[in-house]
């Protein structure tokens, strides 16, 4: 195939016939937030190299290895956002957010992306959604962003996915750790990459989230970060799980948990699958004490997480989950001739400003072509134009599920085919066992609540 019609590898398009179940996902997840506080904020796709380097941290994976970095033609280091905490603490700290009444909730929905290998549930390009809260430092706010994940794999009806949490503690508790772990990796120094040797001196504990296996078995027998948090990072972590235990959430204590941006302190999380194959982590998050400063701006505590949308898909899919099925056409006017065609999009165009789906022929097809067309759109009415119909100011309108036909004027159309669909609607909820005594003249004067 030829090069300008096919996808970078690691990018992959949402064709038409299945967007519908993205936009359910972003539906409930955008819902959900709102309910906990959050609106949304959109930030640019770029950002000063600098922002990641600074808040991601430069020993980091993403850093070193994942960035698509340039340079622009005004000589500036450009970088692709490879995630989305950084831009939204940028933008909280440009626009003095912080002056505003804290916690600042805010959530977003972005592409993001990383030079990772390409494989199931890892692209190039994905899409994260993610909420970030600013200016707490309570357990109980780490407590509520982990009841905000659980909510949307509730609400998504998601089973089997296992909260794992972990502490990393603060700067102070780190210092202890990280001497512990130079001893230890010194120790292993002839069998690590090259990358993890300078992370040795720089920040032993990215070593943890090596990618290499060698490293990662390395990893794996270390010293685990829950045996040296201080007193207050302890403390911390007991809370938070007696919030989780009151809100009835379940989870494991995880203690190889590191996350692997440096932002984290104290508390980090994450949802993992086992169904999805290796990249089973949907969503991670945790607490970044410090980002807010590193950035610039005044001390602030502050949380958040993101989900990976393309592995939550994965994981939906996986488990069979229903998405609920696209709204489907209400009416395809088939036309015969022009003067047919003026009338049915005269038609269409009224019923589109009273909310309902219109089609009329837009290709100049046969009526037969026209009709096939209308039932792969999966039509709930079809109605058959032509010059007999305009002239007798009356057509047939078919009932594409039953069968049935009935004559309806062309006058008062839209309003005689709203109250037609309406009671449709309402008869396919009693067979579905509701009961519904609403009166269609209130639902058509929008007075009924
Ligand atoms: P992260 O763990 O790097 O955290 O990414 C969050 C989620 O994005 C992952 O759990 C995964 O579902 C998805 N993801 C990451 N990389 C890929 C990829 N290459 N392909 C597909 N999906 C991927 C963050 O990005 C943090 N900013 C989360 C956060 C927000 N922490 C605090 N606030």
């Amino acid at each position: 195939m030829a090069l300008v019609t096919k996808s970078i590898k690691g990018t992959q398009d949402t064709l038409p016939s299945e967007s519908y179940k993205i936009q359910f996902v972003e539906q409930t997840v955008l819902e959900t937030a709102k309910n906990y506080g959050y609106k949304e904020i959109r930030v640019p796709v770029f950002e000063h190299t600098e922002l990641f380097q600074r808040g991601v941290g430069d020993t980091t994976d993403v850093v070193q290895k994942e960035m698509y970095t340039f340079e622009d033609k005004g000589g500036r280091s450009i970088t692709l956002r490879p995630e989305g905490t950084a831009g939204v603490v940028r933008s909280y700290l440009e626009h003095g957010l912080f002056n505003e009444p804290q916690p600042m909730k805010m959530c977003y929905l972005i592409s993001c992306y990383r030079y990772e290998k390409p494989q199931a549930g890892r692209l190039r390009e994905f899409h994260q959604f993610g909420c970030e809260c600013l200016g707490t430092a309570s357990p109980a706010a780490d407590a509520e962003v982990i009841s905000l994940v659980n909510d949307i794999f509730l609400f998504l009806g998601v089973k089997d996915i296992e909260l794992q949490i972990n502490s990393i503690g603060c700067p102070e508790c780190r210092k202890n750790y990280h001497k512990a772990l130079h001893e230890y990796f010194e120790s292993k120094k002839a069998d690590l990459c090259g990358t993890c040797l300078d992370r040795l001196e720089r920040n032993p504990m990215r070593i943890l989230d090596c990618k290499s296996p060698v490293c990662s078995a390395i990893a794996a027998e270390a010293p685990k970060v829950t045996d040296y948090l201080c007193d207050e990072c302890a403390e911390h972590f007991g809370k938070v799980q007696e919030y989780l235990k009151a809100m009835e959430i379940p989870f494991t204590v995880n203690p190889s948990i590191v996350r692997g941006l440096d932002y984290y302190t104290k508390t980090v999380f994450e949802f993992v699958s086992t169904q999805i194959g290796a990249q089973g982590t949907v969503c991670g998050g945790g607490r970044y004490d410090g980002l807010v400063e590193e950035v610039g701006g005044p001390k602030t505590p502050a949380l958040g997480f993101a989900m990976g949308m393309e592995r939550l898909l994965l994981l939906m899919e996986a488990q069979n989950l229903p998405f609920p099925e696209e709204a489907k056409c209400d009416l395809y006017i088939a036309s015969m001739g022009e003067k047919a065609t003026l009338r049915a999009a005269r038609i269409a165009t009224d019923l589109r400003g009273e909310g309902l789906h219109a089609q009329f022929d837009v290709v100049g097809r046969s009526v037969k072509a026209q009709m096939k067309f209308a039932n792969k759109l999966g039509a709930a009415f079809t109605m058959v134009l032509g010059d007999s119909e305009l002239e007798n100011g009356k057509a047939k309108l078919k009932n594409m599920a039953t069968g049935e036909e009935r004559e309806i004027q062309l006058d008062s159309f839209a309003d005689d085919f709203m109250r037609i669909s309406i009671n449709e609607s309402l008869k396919g909820l009693e067979d579905l066992g509701y009961e519904s005594n609403i009166d269609i003249d209130s639902i058509m004067s929008g007075n009924l609540f």
